[in-house]
């Protein structure tokens, strides 16, 4: 099987020769070659030039025999066209400095046509297709809830209390603001498809923060609304949160062709709970790449052991890269994931 076969072999839950693996935030601050660039040009610049994000994209895949690339830019990308004053502030995170904080703000916000306002990124999304050579190339996009919590709380936060406390006060503006983004996502998640993205990830970062009767009231069904757009395409589509154990059967139920959960949850207890069929991805604690490296490859190991050789796996963190990982142990964690072989018949045997 050719390496730039597995990845999309996985994600439609077909049987593969070797785990397809790729990791979040493969691209970015834990590389030197990223921290030359980043050094003379700010995210938000090396995300509007093609040609600086193409570079960046194709870092980490001349270093480690990653199974696919994602392209390089940000989920609060889309927000800019919308009306959000964005920056990437040194230290803090990404601060909007106009949030949603009232109904009334809601409607303010510009309607995207992505291949008008986002043409940058599909230009790059362009540009890195062009030389992959046959690997899969992943585009991205925040879900509702992940950008609907950025604009109302103007930055990171960590009960979301604001976004929460909208959602209890303001329903009907909430599901407004929610049917916008979910819009954005959808024509943006499928515009980078056309653009030559053989996948997309719609991340749901900050989702865990719901209870479930939240989750299935007040988000789930526009996440289910962009999934779908997405899908429209004809390429997989793959969905991202953190903390979501309690509502698992809820988030596979947006539709998704692959779920992707983090360390918290057993991949095992998670195929138990979603059934066979279920395609996941993850679901290394991104913290095991700081350790021992013998301690990294182990627990690279367990994930694939709990996988169990079943069809549908595709392997990664359970989150980002962190910043202070050693680059080695990024390079021992795709070999050891790599090294393990997957004969057809024993896959067979595991379904
Ligand atoms: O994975 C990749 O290699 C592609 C690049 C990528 C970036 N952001 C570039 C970036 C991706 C996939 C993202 C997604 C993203 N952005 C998410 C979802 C994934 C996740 O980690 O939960 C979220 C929540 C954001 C919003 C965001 N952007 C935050 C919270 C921050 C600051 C925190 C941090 O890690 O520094 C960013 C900045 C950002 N986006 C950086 C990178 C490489 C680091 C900043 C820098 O280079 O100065």
């Amino acid at each position: 099987m050719r390496r730039g076969e597995r990845f999309l072999a996985a994600c439609r839950g077909e049987a593969v020769d070797r785990t397809p693996v790729w990791l979040m935030r493969q691209a970015g601050r834990y590389l030197p070659e990223y921290r030359a660039i980043r050094a003379r040009h700010s995210l938000l610049d090396i995300c509007g030039d093609p040609e600086l994000a193409t570079e960046v994209t194709l870092q980490p895949l001349r270093l480690f025999e990653l199974d696919a690339a994602i392209v390089f830019a940000d989920i609060l990308l889309p927000l800019v066209p919308m009306g959000a004053r964005l920056e990437f502030a040194a230290g803090e995170g990404p601060l909007i400095h106009n949030p949603v904080r009232s109904p009334a703000d809601v409607p303010r916000l510009l309607e995207v046509d992505p291949r008008r306002d986002l043409a940058h990124v599909l230009r790059t999304v362009e540009r890195v297709a062009a030389r992959l050579e046959g690997l899969p190339l992943i585009g991205f996009a925040g879900a509702p809830f992940t950008l609907a919590s950025y604009l109302v709380e103007g930055g990171p936060s960590r009960h979301h209390a604001r976004t929460k406390t909208f959602l209890l006060r303001h329903p009907a503006a909430w599901h407004d603001l929610m049917a916008r983004l979910a819009a954005v996502t959808g024509a943006y998640l499928r515009a980078q498809v056309e653009a030559g993205a053989s996948a997309v990830q719609m991340f749901d970062s900050w989702v865990g923060a719901l209870s479930p009767t939240d989750y299935e009231r007040h988000v789930l069904p526009y996440s289910r609304l962009a999934i779908e757009e997405a899908r429209a395409s004809g390429a997989p589509v793959l969905h991202f949160g953190t903390n979501t154990a309690g509502f698992l059967e809820l988030m596979h139920s947006a539709g998704a062709d692959v779920l992707g959960i983090d360390w918290r949850v057993r991949l095992d207890d998670a195929w138990t709970r979603l059934g066979p069929d279920a395609r996941l991805q993850g679901n290394l604690d991104p913290v095991a790449l700081l350790g021992p490296v013998e301690e990294a490859e182990a627990r690279a190991h367990a994930v694939l052991e709990q996988a169990g050789g079943r069809r549908g796996h595709v392997f990664n963190l359970g989150h980002g890269i962190l910043p202070e990982t050693p680059p080695e142990n990024v390079r021992a964690v795709v070999d050891a994931v790599h090294a393990v072989g997957l004969p057809h018949a024993d896959m067979a045997r595991a379904r």
